[in-house]
C-alpha cells in the first residue's frame, strides 16, 4: 500500500540497534522558548548487532549545542532527522555520550515532544516524539533506566519513576525499570493534586495523585475511584501488581489522543479523566473509567513487556483494549459492554477494513506510524485476542498469559512471541490463526441450513475480500459460537463453538425433535460479517427469545436494518414485526434498562450507508436521513401509549450516582424522551432540561430538542451557564453541528468557527466542531459538496500546526468509494486539493495518498 513511497519503513528491514543503552541521565532547564536538555547516555557496542557500525541517534527540530564522548568533544554529523558519529570515533567498550540541545516548547503546536498547554509543560513521546526532545535511539527495543533532573520555578515538577530529591527550583526522579523512550514523560506546572493511596497485594504502599489545574480539583474523585478499581482488578484477574511507590496522573487540555501510559506518570487528555455529575455525562463517566483502566493496565502490557518495533503495536494495544473491555464488563454489564464494543467496531473498524485505508492488525509497512493508531490495531487487535481466548478456553488463556509475563518481562516482544506462549501452553499450531494478524479485511461468513431426518446441518463458508496490497488471502480460523432454539423458544443446543478453518464446512446436529432456530455468532464470537437471508419472523423470534443477549440485540438490529433498507430503497412502510418486537423490548421490565436503550437506538446513517453499499446499492444520504427519521416517528407513534409511564419509571430517585444501573435508567429515559419529543413538540424534554440536576439529563434533553428543530432558548441557557468551561463548551459546539439539518450544517460550522472561543489549535475543540461535521452523515454528504470543501479547508489549515490530528480526521473521506459518481468526484477533488498543498505533513500526505490510490 505504501510500496512506492521512498519514506516507507518495513517490518522486513528490522535490525537490532548497534549499541546497548544501559542508563540515561537527563537534565532539563525549562524555558518556554529556550529549554536546554542535557543528556548522558551510557552506551556499549551491542554484541548481537553487526560490529563496526556508526552510531546513529534520532533527532528532529533540535539545536545541537555540544556533543562529547567520555568528556572529549566529538564531531557529529547532523541532518534533518538525526545525528551520526562515525564508527572511527567510537570506543569499542562502554562509553558515555553527552549532548546538549535547545528546544522551544512554546511554539510546539504538534503536541508531540515537549510542549506547553495553558502554561504547563508536558510531553507526548509515543510513538516518535522523544526525538524532538534530545538526540536518542528513539525505538522501543532500546530500553534504559532513566534519571531525570528538572530545573524550573514552577511548583510541581514530575517525571517517571520514584522521586529522589527536590529543592527550590529543582526536582529529581529515578525510574528503576528499564524503558523505551516513548514511555518518557515530564510535567511542570502550577498543579493541584487529588491524592489517594493503594496497598498492593505484595504489600507495597503506593501514593496516587491526579494532578489538575487549579479549579478542577472537584472533578477527580471518579478517576481516583477508577484507578483503585483498576489496580485491584489487575491483581485479582491477571495477578499483576503495581511496581513503583508512586503513580501520577496529569490532566492536560491540549492533547492529540485520549491518554498515554508513560511509566508511573500517565498523561491524560483532561476530557478523559475529569468528571463530575454536573459536567460529565454517564458516557463520559464510563469512558473515563475505561481509559484510566486502559492506561493503568499498560503498566504490564506495554511497559514491563513492550514492543520490539512499531509494527508490533497491537501486541500492547490489542491486549490492553481487550483487558479494559473485560474490566468494564466485570464492573458494569458484560451484555451491554459487548453490544457497545461491537457497535464501535462496526462503525469504525469495519468501515476502515472495507475501504482504502484497510491494513493488517500487524501492518508490514508504514510511512508515519502515528497513522496506525487505528481501530484495526486497537479494536480488531482486541477481537483477535477474544477469539484466541474462546478457542483455547479460559483456563489455558490464563496459563498462557502467566507464561507471557514470566517469559517476556523486561523485554521488547513480537506477535510471534505472543503466539508462541499460546502454542507452548496448549500444543496448538497457530500458524493459520496468525493470518488474523497479517491479513487485512473483514471476512464474510455465509450460512446455509439444512434439515432432514432429525439432523440439522449448518454449512458455513468464508470469503476474505481483497484489500489494498493484498489481493488473495487464505481461509481464517473463525470461532463461530452457535446455539439452537426449538420453536417454543427453549434452548435445545446450548452455545457451542464451531471452528471454521476451511473455505466451506458443514456441522451436523443430531437427535433433534423439530427443526431448530439457529442463533449464530453468539456474543459476536468473531469480527466477521454474517451473510444470511433470514425471514423477518425469525429475526423477531430471536429478538423475543434468544438466550444470548448479544444475539437478541443483534436480531432487533438486523430487523431494523432490513426494514430501513426497504424504506430507503422501495419506499416501504415500517413492518409490524419490527414495531411490535421493539415495543416488547421497550416495556419488558425483566430486561436491563441499558440493554433496552441500546435495542431502541436505530442503526446510524453511516451504518445504513455501509449496509446498502454492501448489498449492491448506491446509498443516497438524503434518503437515508429521511427514512431513519420516518422510522423514529413511526416507532414513537407505535410506543406512544407506554412512553409516559416508561419515562416516569426511569427517573432515578435520590442524589446522582454514576453507577451502571442508574446510568442505564437515564439512558432509557432519554430514549423515551426522544420518542415523546416527536409527539409533543418537545414539551417533556423541555421540562426534563429544566429539572435536570446532572449533565446526562440536561445535555441529553438539549440534544433531543435540537434534533426536532427546537431548543434555541435551552441552547442559549446552556452556553450562558458553561461559558468558562472548556470541556462542557465542547459539547455545546458539537451538539449544534451534530443535530443541524443537512442543508444547514455547513453554515452552522462556519458560524461556530468564527467565534472567538473556537480555539482550533485545541484538538478537543477542533474535533467538537470539525469532527462533528463529518459525523453528521447527511450533512457531510450534502449534494452541494460544501461540507467536503469545508473539511478540506480545515484539514489543510490544521496540518500546518498539528499533522497528527489533521491526519486522523482525514479518515472522514475514507468511505468515498461507497457513494455516487458526483459525490465520489467531489470527495476525490477535496483529497486532491489537500494533496496539492505545499509542505503537507508526512502524516496527512500518507493518508491522503492511500485514500486516492
Ligand atoms: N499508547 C496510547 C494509548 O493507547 C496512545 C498514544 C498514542 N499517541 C500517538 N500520538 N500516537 O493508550
Ligand atoms: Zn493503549
Amino acid at each position: 500500500m505504501t510500496a512506492d513511497d521512498p519514506r516507507t519503513v518495513r517490518l522486513a528491514d528490522y535490525q537490532p540497534y548497534s549499541h546497548l543503552l544501559d542508563r540515561v541521565e537527563l537534565t532539563f532547564h525549562l524555558h518556554p522558548t529556550a529549554t536546554r536538555v542535557q543528556a548522558r547516555l551510557h552506551l556499549a557496542p551491542n554484541p548481537a548487532a553487526r560490529a563496526g557500525q556508526d552510531l546513529r541517534l534520532d533527532g528532529e527540530d533540535l539545536r545541537l549545542i555540544s556533543c562529547a564522548i567520555d568528556g572529549q568533544a566529538v564531531a557529529a554529523a547532523v541532518d534533518a532527522t538525526g545525528l551520526t558519529l562515525a564508527a572511527a570515533h567510537l570506543p569499542q567498550a562502554a562509553f558515555v555520550l553527552e549532548t546538549e540541545v535547545e528546544i522551544a516548547p512554546e511554539g510546539n503546536f504538534a503536541l508531540e515532544g515537549l510542549y506547553m498547554s495553558n502554561g504547563m509543560y508536558c510531553t507526548q513521546c509515543e510513538a516518535q516524539g522523544f526525538r524532538k526532545i534530545t538526540y536518542y535511539p528513539d525505538r522501543p527495543d532500546v530500553m534504559a533506566r532513566f534519571r531525570v533532573r528538572i530545573e524550573s520555578d514552577l511548583p510541581v515538577l514530575l517525571s517517571n519513576g520514584n522521586p529522589v530529591g527536590q529543592g527550590a527550583g529543582w526536582a529529581e526522579w529515578d525510574d528503576p525499570w528499564p524503558k523505551p523512550s516513548y514511555l518518557f514523560a515530564l510535567v511542570a506546572g502550577d498543579l493541584r493534586a487529588h491524592p489517594g493511596q493503594f496497598t498492593t497485594m505484595e504489600g507495597r504502599d503506593v501514593g496516587l495523585n491526579i494532578w489538575v489545574r487549579p479549579g478542577d480539583e472537584g472533578r477527580c474523585a471518579w478517576g481516583m475511584t477508577a484507578l483503585k478499581a483498576s489496580m485491584a482488578w489487575d491483581e485479582r484477574v491477571y495477578g499483576r501488581a503495581y511496581d513503583l511507590d508512586i503513580f501520577n496522573i496529569v490532566a492536560v487540555d491540549d492533547f492529540n489522543m485520549g491518554a498515554m501510559e508513560n511509566k508511573g506518570l500517565n498523561i491524560f487528555n483532561s476530557k478523559a479523566v475529569l468528571a463530575s455529575s454536573d459536567t460529565a455525562t454517564d458516557d463520559d463517566f464510563a469512558r473515563v473509567e475505561a481509559i484510566i483502566a486502559h492506561e493503568y493496565f499498560h503498566n504490564w502490557t506495554g511497559n514491563r513487556i513492550t514492543c520490539r518495533d512499531w509494527f508490533q503495536l497491537c501486541l500492547k494495544e490489542g491486549l490492553t483494549v481487550f483487558r479494559d473491555q473485560q474490566f468494564s464488563g466485570d464492573l458494569r454489564s458484560h451484555a451491554v459492554k459487548r453490544i457497545e464494543d461491537v457497535l464501535m467496531l462496526r462503525a469504525r473498524q469495519f468501515r476502515e477494513d472495507g475501504g482504502p485505508l484497510a491494513h493488517a492488525v500487524r501492518p508490514d509497512s508504514f510511512v508515519e506510524i502515528n497513522n496506525f493508531y487505528t481501530a484495526t490495531v486497537y479494536e480488531k487487535g482486541a477481537e483477535v485476542i477474544g477469539m484466541l481466548k474462546r478457542l483455547v478456553g479460559d483456563a489455558d488463556y490464563a496459563r498462557a498469559l502467566d507464561l507471557y509475563f514470566d517469559r517476556h518481562d523486561g523485554q521488547a516482544a513480537t506477535i510471534e512471541d505472543w503466539l508462541r506462549v499460546f502454542e507452548d501452553t496448549t500444543g496448538r499450531d497457530l500458524s493459520q490463526f496468525k493470518r488474523w494478524y497479517t491479513e487485512a479485511g473483514t471476512p464474510v461468513v455465509s450460512v446455509t441450513e439444512d434439515w432432514a431426518d432429525g439432523v440439522y446441518t449448518l454449512t458455513l463458508a468464508q470469503t476474505n475480500p481483497a484489500t489494498p496490497g493484498q489481493a488473495v488471502k487464505g481461509a481464517k480460523v473463525i470461532p463461530v459460537a452457535v446455539g439452537l432454539l426449538n420453536p417454543n423458544g427453549d434452548e435445545v443446543v446450548p452455545t457451542t463453538v464451531l471452528e471454521l478453518t476451511e473455505a466451506k464446512q458443514s456441522f451436523e446436529f443430531k437427535g433433534l425433535a423439530s427443526r431448530p432456530v439457529a442463533s449464530i455468532l453468539r456474543g459476536f464470537s468473531a469480527p466477521v460479517i454474517l451473510e444470511r437471508t433470514v425471514p423477518a419472523s425469525e429475526r423477531a423470534f430471536l429478538l423475543a427469545h434468544d438466550t444470548d443477549s448479544f444475539n437478541r440485540w443483534e436480531a432487533g438490529r438486523a430487523l431494523a436494518k432490513d426494514v430501513l433498507a426497504r424504506m430507503i430503497v422501495d419506499g416501504a412502510a415500517p413492518s409490524a414485526d419490527l414495531l411490535d418486537g421493539l415495543a416488547r423490548v421497550a416495556f419488558d421490565d425483566a430486561l436491563e434498562p441499558a440493554f433496552r436503550a441500546l435495542a431502541l437506538r436505530l442503526p446510524g446513517e453511516d451504518d445504513m450507508a455501509a449496509t446498502l453499499y454492501a448489498a449492491g446499492h448506491v446509498p443516497d444520504p438524503a434518503a437515508i436521513y429521511r427514512a431513519r427519521r420516518a422510522l423514529h416517528l413511526a416507532l414513537a407513534h407505535h410506543l406512544a401509549a407506554g412512553l409516559p409511564g416508561l419515562e416516569l419509571a426511569c427517573r432515578v430517585p435520590g442524589s446522582f450516582s454514576p453507577d451502571a444501573k442508574a446510568a442505564g435508567l437515564r439512558a432509557l429515559r432519554l430514549v423515551a424522551l426522544g420518542f415523546l419529543a416527536r409527539l409533543d413538540g418537545g414539551a417533556q424534554a423541555r421540562a426534563a432540561y429544566r429539572a435536570a440536576d446532572n449533565m446526562t439529563e440536561s445535555f441529553g434533553s438539549l440534544a433531543i430538542l435540537l434534533d426536532i428543530g427546537e431548543g434555541r432558548a435551552e441552547l442559549a441557557d446552556f452556553a450562558a451557564k458553561w461559558q468558562g468551561d472548556r470541556l462542557v463548551l465542547d459539547k455545546w459546539f458539537a451538539v449544534q453541528v451534530g443535530t443541524a439539518t443537512p442543508e444547514r450544517v455547513a453554515d452552522v460550522v462556519r458560524d461556530l468557527t468564527q467565534r472567538a472561543d473556537f480555539d482550533w489549535k485545541n484538538p478537543n475543540r477542533f474535533r467538537a466542531v470539525i469532527g462533528a461535521l463529518s459525523g453528521n452523515h447527511a450533512g457531510f454528504h450534502h449534494a452541494s459538496g460544501e461540507s467536503y470543501a469545508l473539511l478540506a479547508d480545515w484539514l489543510i489549515k490544521l496540518d500546518a500546526k498539528n499533522p497528527q490530528t489533521a491526519s486522523r480526521m482525514s479518515t472522514a473521506f475514507e468511505s468515498w468509494p461507497r457513494y455516487d459518481v458526483d459525490r465520489q468526484a467531489m470527495m476525490r477533488g477535496a483529497l486532491q486539493r489537500i494533496m496539492a498543498t505545499p509542505g503537507l505533513s508526512r502524516d496527512l500526505s500518507e493518508m491522503v495518498g492511500r485514500m486516492l490510490a
